[in-house]
């Protein structure tokens, strides 16, 4: 409204007065405008908050990456508060000689910056057998992308010198679950982190502060936070996080193990249930992330009718291995009804499948490493529901 609109024709208080200085706000905040912009979590899903998860929103993000404060925590035991003078890595097991680590020690190793998603397992799990959550930040927030800083776990083992038979490692935690994973030493040679740093900054107390180990492309479980021990062994060590957790339940009773790679992924960030459209028919941005721990993500498709035609959506920003990207389609709305749909293609050549035929190949048991296609049906009014065709 060019006419007579007071907020142009009328001087505002910000617009009169000075404002506050440098130093009012030592430590920086987002504007008290965007205080709806936090993690929520879904009070019946756990039956405590420390053995538990909230989740990143999504729809309210933009780029590729996740700003610190809003990375979804996943919690089987709360948060350890470590004093970073206090805390200590150990390398042990099947190695030359056992080594104990200061953070001192480790940051006079050579360092690498790396952009990468982390998604846990269990990210759209309750979706599995139907639309459920109203919300792409309940759907698929458990999911962040930050630049780690950190030194590559293949010079830690080197220096402590892995022995011949020494073929998986065993990361684990200095929180109260004492969190363990197997991981095979191929991996721990390959792209592994020991990180001390998030986007520029010491990781958050939620992340794992001071160490985490970052696994580039495979399930969030094994990114070990606090991370406190890395012990090298001949074998897998079946612990619970890879046993009665963290395994596929098929159809037939059996189940798959050691599914480690977060294979191709996608969904439409806007609209979406939590962020309507609120400005009627004519241009729409539709907005969305798709991630891949195969590599990179080389196309996504969009569809507007429920999959029955495709379009290739605009990749925009970086595209980098491992790491989410960001991807739009501009349209213009006629106002009628519309059943959103995003299909990601990585590298490899893997296409994301519907949720239909993981539920094919896979039953109906599974809980992890659900990357199905998500619908969501824009009404006329502009409201949107997570839904489910076939
Ligand atoms: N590490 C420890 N020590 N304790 C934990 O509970 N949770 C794991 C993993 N590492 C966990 C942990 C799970 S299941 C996931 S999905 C990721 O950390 C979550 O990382 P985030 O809290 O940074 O999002
Ligand atoms: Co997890």
């Amino acid at each position: 409204r060019a006419d007579g609109d007071p907020l142009i024709t009328e001087i505002q208080d910000w617009n009169r007065y000075l404002g506050d200085g440098v130093q009012a706000r030592p430590y920086g905040v987002p504007s008290e405008f965007e205080a709806h912009v936090v993690r929520r979590d879904v009070e019946w899903l756990t039956a405590s908050t420390e053995s538990s998860v909230n989740f990143t929103p999504l729809h309210e993000l933009e780029g590729i990456i996740t700003p610190n404060g809003l990375c979804f925590e996943r919690h089987h035991g709360g948060i350890a508060e470590i004093d970073p003078a206090n805390h200590r890595l150990m390398i042990n097991g099947l190695v030359d000689k056992q080594l104990v680590f200061t953070m001192e020690d480790l940051k006079r190793f050579p360092r690498e910056n790396r952009v990468y998603f982390l998604e846990c397992a269990a990210n759209s799990g309750m979706e599995w057998r139907g639309a459920q959550l109203n919300g792409c930040q309940y759907t698929h927030g458990m999911i962040h992308c930050v630049v780690y800083t950190g030194v590559p776990l293949k010079y830690l083992l080197q220096e402590a010198g892995v022995k011949t038979n020494g073929k998986w490692i065993l990361p684990e935690g200095a929180d109260a679950a004492a969190m363990t994973r197997s991981v095979p030493i191929e991996k721990a040679l390959d792209d592994c982190l020991v990180a001390f740093k998030m986007n520029g900054e010491a990781l958050r107390p939620e992340q794992g502060y001071p160490l985490r180990l970052v696994v580039p492309g495979w399930e969030g479980n094994m990114w070990v936070k606090w991370l406190r021990r890395i012990e090298v062994g001949d074998e897998p060590w079946h612990h619970r996080e890879e046993t009665s957790k963290y395994t596929d339940l098929l159809a037939n009773g059996k189940s798959r193990r050691f599914t480690w790679v977060m294979d191709v992924k996608s969904v439409i960030t806007n609209p979406s249930p939590q962020a309507p459209v609120t400005h009627g028919k004519g241009p729409l941005v539709i907005s969305g992330v798709a991630w891949s721990g195969n590599g990179r993500v080389t196309r996504v498709d969009v569809s507007i009718d429920g999959g029955r035609n495709w379009h290739t959506a605009r990749i925009d920003g970086p595209s980098l291995p491992k790491a989410m990207h960001r991807f739009y389609l501009d349209i213009d709305w006629d106002g009628s009804d519309l059943l959103l749909q995003s299909r990601a293609i990585d590298e490899m050549g893997y296409v994301q499948p519907t949720k239909e035929e993981l539920r094919v190949s896979r039953g109906e048991n599974s809980i992890y490493h659900n990357n199905g296609i998500q619908t969501w049906h824009v009404k006329t009014d502009g409201t949107v529901e997570n839904v489910e065709i076939s």
